[in-house]
């Protein structure tokens, strides 16, 4: 069976570039033969975390999100860059799925021994590189194995026009190799080489 990956951006705007690249890495994944799931995380959600919301019931978009993430094999994930490091979104999203399941287990028995694959989009010149840094340290802790091909997209008022379209070729291709080692490992290749 082909490997199934979640995918999702770290913004919510309607014209953020990194919803606009998501689906560039998706492509990199599908053509290495995975099957993408891509979310958009306005459809969940969530407040701020909070120990008291979780003790009065916990959110139905955290539960959803846990469902989801356990139908897959791993991430794909195009993240801004705010200050130097990831947003508080995808921290947020990370760390309530984190949080007990249903059934009582830590949600973090999600993420243990899943595949990532991250990259990054900003208008500036470095492309949000010191947000991967952060998020792929986040990720490795939570349990996942983030392959080591990454791409930080610069300028990306000029490069990603458009959802899906990465103008410049080379860069382009950069972010298809994250996606298909995203797919090689999760399907095995990567752990039996
Ligand atoms: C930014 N931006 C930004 N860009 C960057 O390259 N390095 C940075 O440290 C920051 N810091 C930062 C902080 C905050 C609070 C905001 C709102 C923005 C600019 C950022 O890259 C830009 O808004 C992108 O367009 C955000 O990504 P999306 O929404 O286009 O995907």
């Amino acid at each position: 069976t082909p490997p199934r990956l979640l995918a999702f951006a770290g913004s919510l705007r309607e014209a953020s570039y990194n919803r606009r690249l998501i689906p560039v890495l998706a492509a990199g994944a599908e053509a290495a033969g995975a099957t993408v799931t891509l979310v958009e995380l306005r459809d969940f959600p969530l407040p701020v975390y909070d120990g008291d919301i979780e003790a009065a019931g916990m959110p139905g978009n955290v539960r959803r999100l846990q469902a989801l993430l356990g139908e897959h094999d791993g991430l794909l994930v195009s993240t801004p860059e705010y200050n130097g490091s990831m947003p508080a979104l995808v921290k947020n999203t990370l760390d309530w799925i984190s949080r007990p399941m249903e059934d009582g287990r830590p949600g973090t028995a999600l993420f243990a021994g899943k595949v990532a694959g991250i990259v990054s989009a900003s208008p500036g010149p470095l492309g949000g590189l010191r947000s991967l840094l952060v998020l792929r340290d986040a990720l490795a802790k939570l349990g996942l194995l983030v392959v080591p091909q990454q791409v930080a997209v610069g300028q990306a008022a000029e490069r990603l026009p458009a959802r899906g379209v990465l103008e410049d070729a080379r860069l382009r291709e950069s972010v298809h190799a994250v996606g298909a080692a995203v797919a090689a490992w999760a399907r095995g290749v990567g752990r039996a080489a």
